[in-house]
């Protein structure tokens, strides 16, 4: 069973500058709290309590400061530091110690999903004990993707990034699961001729043993790329209107480790009040107090 997550939340995020000249492109606001809370949020409810989040030397204080060591979630976050952006790969190089020999999930601190159903669904992945899952999702711009094609019993036939013909309209999200083998496999690859470990090599070596499976978004889920100015403004609007229309907050991370049991109504209440003052912290304290919600 997978237990253990790595959220790899750095990179130089210059689709978004001048925005990210000032705040790293994971501390930006989509809607009303943090991207990375997202993601977080998301491991969350999938039960995963273990995390180690990556980031740059500048970026990686501020995001500790935001998240501390978890203790107030119940969970436990570490925090290591990639000192270049040398691709995703290298996260489980600088994490090795963190994975200490164990099946892991990665997920890319932004990438912001919106499901329902989580656990069902997930059960699949995260009791992997043998090879990987990359997840994808349907897209209307695969070429700008790494391009999932897939049996009809889900087993990967190719990955191939940004093709300029694809073949398929199924794109990676940015998460996967992987079993023990993947600190081993991600120390044997080279870089590539932009010179960074390449996720696709590394699914690529489970694709040759045969050990690769795609786990593909029904339209029930929503996957968002916040990586331009117009899709981080769109993933906001998304969030708002759906918040907005349901009275209900979507990866709110103090909520849903109430809901998941991790903190107990006292400790949720506690962290309300951190944010007196604000309709965040209202919200807080109505998931407790408000029982027509549950
Ligand atoms: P990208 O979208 O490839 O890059 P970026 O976030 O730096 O943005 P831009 O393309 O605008 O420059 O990265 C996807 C995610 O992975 C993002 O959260 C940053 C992270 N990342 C790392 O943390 N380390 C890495 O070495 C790479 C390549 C990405």
């Amino acid at each position: 069973m997978i237990n253990k997550a790595i959220i790899l939340a750095g990179g130089t995020g210059s689709r978004l500058r001048p925005l990210t000249d000032v705040v790293c492109k994971q501390l930006l606001p989509v809607y009303d709290k943090p991207m990375l809370h997202y993601p977080l949020g998301t491991l969350m409810l999938l039960g995963i309590r273990d995390i180690l989040i990556i980031s740059t030397p500048k970026d990686l204080p501020s995001i500790q400061e935001n998240l501390g060591d978890g203790s107030e979630l119940g969970v436990s976050i570490q925090y290591k530091v990639q000192d270049t952006p040398q691709g995703l790969p290298e996260a489980f190089i600088l994490g090795e110690e963190f994975i200490n020999g164990q099946p892991i999930c990665l997920i890319l601190g932004d990438n912001i999903l919106y499901w329902g159903q989580l656990n069902l669904v997930w059960n699949e992945c995260l009791s992997l004990s043998k090879g990987a899952y990359v997840v994808g999702a349907h897209t209307r711009e695969p070429e700008q993707f790494g391009v999932i094609e897939r049996d009809k019993n889900n087993n990967v036939i190719s990955i191939e990034e940004k093709p300029s013909i694809p073949k398929s309209n199924i794109a990676a999200i940015g998460l996967y699961f992987y079993d023990d083998q993947v600190v081993q496999h991600a120390k044997s690859l080279s870089p590539s001729t932009r010179g960074e470990l390449e996720i696709t090599d590394l699914n690529n070596i489970y694709l040759k043993n045969k050990e690769l499976r795609a786990k593909i978004l029904s339209r029930g889920t929503t996957w968002l790329d916040a990586g331009t100015i117009t899709s981080l403004m769109d993933a906001s609007t998304f969030f708002k209107i759906i918040e907005d229309r349901q009275g209900l907050k979507i990866c709110c991370i103090e909520e849903v480790a109430y809901n998941m049991g991790y903190i107990s109504k006292k400790q949720l209440l506690k962290l309300a009040l951190n944010f007196e003052g604000s309709s965040y912290g209202r919200y807080l304290e109505q998931r407790v107090t408000d029982t027509l919600n549950r």
